[in-house]
């Protein structure tokens, strides 16, 4: 079987997936793969922009505008996706981030509706999709495979980003009572965390000393890119993965298994990692 054939039949959900960066990524290697794409994005021109691109190369797409944060939402995009394709196999949850919600700071100085917001996007809604789902996947009888994008933050103390570090850490528990709760009825749910992809929106906050600093630090001596995080996705929504359930798999250029202390050999510049 070629890669363009690895989700033949299948249809996907990508939540948040018009986004420019790992969402819009996801969706085209999806597509690439042989799937239905159901592109969820707040912004109606960003999933109609990827519904066009992946049509326009042959593949089939479903634009639906939906916040992923109601349960309206939820269950707008369930119907939208069976109504298109009649079924549902995939669930990739990659909305989510920071800076819409809140700025950097200190947990005494966080108030509350940036908390919620921050929880909201990250941990929250994916509860949401993932009960208006399920049943679904749970009644077509042939498994099903769930798909959460956390962060390298919610792996590592998070100062300064607290609600963000806690909403994914939550996300990556969420993951693995997924797997138990509906293992035995086919249905799969793994975590993919990036550490850091450049972005255009990252690439903007980093200027160039800083961009150096972080591939001296990356054993692999670069950012990761959205096609790297797609990747992975791809791994875990296709038959390759079929025996992994309730994993999460870093995808940060091998920079968490960095020893923390200083020890000879272990600083990247003496190194030479
Ligand atoms: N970029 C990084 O360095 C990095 C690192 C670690 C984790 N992540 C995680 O990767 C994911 C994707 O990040 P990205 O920066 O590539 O984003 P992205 O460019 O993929 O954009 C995400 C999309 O989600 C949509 N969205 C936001 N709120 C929504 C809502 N309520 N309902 C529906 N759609 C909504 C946005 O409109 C946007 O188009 C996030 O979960 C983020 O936390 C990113």
């Amino acid at each position: 079987m070629g890669i363009e054939d690895l989700l033949a039949d299948k249809v996907a959900i990508v939540a948040g997936g018009g986004g420019g960066g790992i969402g819009a990524q996801t969706s085209r290697t999806l597509a690439s793969a042989g799937a239905a794409v159901v592109v969820v994005d707040l912004e109606p021109e960003r999933a109609e922009t990827l519904r066009e691109e992946i049509e326009g190369q042959g593949g089939r797409a479903l634009a639906v505008t939906a916040d992923v944060r109601t349960v309206e939402g939820a269950e707008s995009i369930v119907e939208a996706a069976l109504a298109a394709f009649g079924r549902i196999d995939v669930l990739v949850n990659v909305a989510g981030g920071m800076h819409q919600h809140a700025t950097w700071r200190p947990m005494a100085e966080w108030d509350e509706p940036s908390w919620d917001g921050v929880v909201s996007i990250n941990l929250r809604y994916i509860f949401l999709l993932a009960r208006a789902v399920i049943p679904v996947m749970v009644r077509q009888g042939d498994g099903g495979s769930i798909i959460n994008i956390t962060s390298i933050s919610g792996v590592f103390g998070a100062p300064n980003h607290a609600a963000y570090g806690a909403a994914k850490a939550g996300l990556i528990h969420l993951t693995k009572s997924l797997c138990l709760e509906y293992g035995r009825q086919g249905v799969r749910c793994n975590a993919v965390s990036p550490g850091v992809v450049e972005t255009a929106a990252v690439a903007d906050a980093l200027d160039d000393a800083r961009r150096e600093r972080m591939h001296r630090d990356i054993p692999l001596a670069r950012g990761g890119l959205p096609d790297d995080i797609a990747n992975a996705v791809l791994f875990f929504a296709s038959p390759l993965s079929a025996y992994v359930s309730g994993q999460m798999l870093l995808v940060d250029g091998g920079v968490s298994v960095r020893f923390p202390l200083g020890i000879p050999g272990g600083d990247a510049s003496e190194s030479g990692g």
